[in-house]
């Protein structure tokens, strides 16, 4: 047996939390997707699910939702009990049509291109004001001191909710998506989620009472077959949105970061050609996804790739595999920020629950890393780098850095 033998030896398969804690298994992605591109993957406590790594079959799932539902056992791994299901349900993430489209309409008008060009000064502006606080010292916590600040700003702001709040939410969403991981101990997601509902009854209430012009104002006046929405589904808005908002855009930063760390070069191409800028978010959007898969529920016996799949089976779709996908992108593993076609699938594959944040985050990333780029100079860890042990968000929490100020 020779070297390159063993280098090509099948990698053992755990796509489950445990794994995420040590970085994206990009080893076993490779492997998956040239040896068996639709994987049944055991589950301990669970049914076991179709791990689906390449970029087409991403696509044909996303844009097949007759066949690959939202609604029926939600789109997060874990098999539900029906209680909990009927809750996730009341987000638009876990609901299919006709009823998913009637409730995206509803927030979709405070998320397109035109609204969010309203903000891009703003952003912007907040932006500067994050890397001015820490600029001077040569040195941050990335996560907490630059890459958390603005996407909880701008989503806070967009929802109508008070600037004294912005800490609080970042902790309580770090408690909801970190429950799987030891932010806050036992039980802790729970009463985050608990908090944040609490917060959304007192906005509610505040804005029937005193309208804005602020989504929590289109929430609260929002009907839904003549009928207005209630607590529950008030509740399930405000927080989709706010994780959405948040912890998506956040982790993006992060591994933005990391990924000019460890390619200084293309941050001095950057530095020197402004125009290189829409294609170097997409690539830092390819490379770095930030949320690692969702799933679906196949509704009736299909197949992907010829693999026969049954009805009720979980199909999950990993973005950051699709991502890397040999077939649709030259030199995958390579961060190349002038890669050009890059049809990436980090705000889904397409279809009907394409992501409704993609100018939001886009001009967040911008924002945030365009002063990182030309402020922050030399950027270098300066210690170990904690991740979230999550098989959902590909979270970094801890990110120490040293730089020269610029
Ligand atoms: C880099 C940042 C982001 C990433 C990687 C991301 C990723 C995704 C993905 C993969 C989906 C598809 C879900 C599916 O197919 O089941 C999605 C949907 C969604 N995203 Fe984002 N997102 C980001 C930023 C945002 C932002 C800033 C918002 C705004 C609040 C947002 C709001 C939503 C909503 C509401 C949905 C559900 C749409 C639906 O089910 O119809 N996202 N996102």
């Amino acid at each position: 047996m020779t070297a390159t033998n063993d280098l090509t030896a099948a990698p053992h398969i755990d796509l489950l939390a445990e794994t995420w804690a040590r970085g994206v298994p990009h080893d076993q992605f490779d492997h998956l997707r040239r040896e068996a591109p639709v994987y049944w993957h055991p589950e301990e406590g669970g049914s076991g699910f179709w791990a689906v790594t390449k970029h087409a079959d991403v696509k044909r799932i996303s844009r097949d939702p007759r066949t690959f539902s939202s609604e029926l056992g939600g789109t997060f791994i874990p098999d539900q009990d029906e209680e909990t299901l009927m809750m996730l349900r009341l987000s638009v993430l876990n609901m299919d049509d006709p009823q998913h489209t009637r409730y995206r309409n509803i927030v979709a008008k405070g998320f397109t291109p035109r609204v969010i060009n309203k903000l891009v000064e703003d952003i912007d502006a907040r932006a500067v004001r994050v890397v001015d606080e820490v600029v001077g010292r040569g040195e941050c916590e990335f996560v907490n001191d630059i890459a958390s600040k603005v996407p909880i700003q701008t989503i806070c702001t967009m929802l109508g909710l008070d600037d004294e709040l912005w800490p609080r939410m970042v902790e309580l969403t770090n408690m909801m998506i970190g429950s799987l991981d030891d932010v806050g101990g036992d039980n802790a997601g729970q009463m985050a989620a608990m908090e944040v509902y609490a917060l959304c009854d007192q906005m509610a209430a505040a804005r029937r009472a005193d309208p804005r012009d602020d989504i929590m104002t289109a929430l609260v006046n929002a009907e839904v077959d003549g009928q207005r929405l209630d607590d529950g589904e008030l509740n399930m808005f405000f927080v989709t949105l706010i994780v959405a908002g948040n912890e998506t855009t956040r982790n993006l930063i992060n591994h933005a970061m990391l990924a000019f760390i460890e390619n200084p070069g293309e941050a001095e191409r950057l530095r020197n050609d402004p125009s290189l800028w829409p294609t170097a978010i997409d690539e830092m959007l390819r490379y770095g996804a930030s949320i690692h898969n969702f799933r679906r529920t196949a509704t009736v016996d299909t197949e992907i790739r010829g693999t026969p799949i049954s009805a009720g089976d979980k199909v999950v779709m990993y973005y950051s595999a699709a991502n890397r996908d040999e077939d649709v992108f030259a030199d995958p593993h390579r961060f190349d920020i002038s890669r050009t076609p890059n049809d990436h699938v980090t705000f889904g594959g397409g279809g009907v629950h394409f992501c409704l944040g993609v100018s939001l985050a886009k001009a967040q990333i911008r924002a945030t890393m365009h002063e990182v780029i030309h402020r922050l100079g030399d950027p270098q860890l300066a210690g170990p780098i904690r991740r979230l042990k999550s098989d959902f968000v590909n979270g970094v929490t801890e990110m120490p850095i040293t730089f020269t100020p610029r």
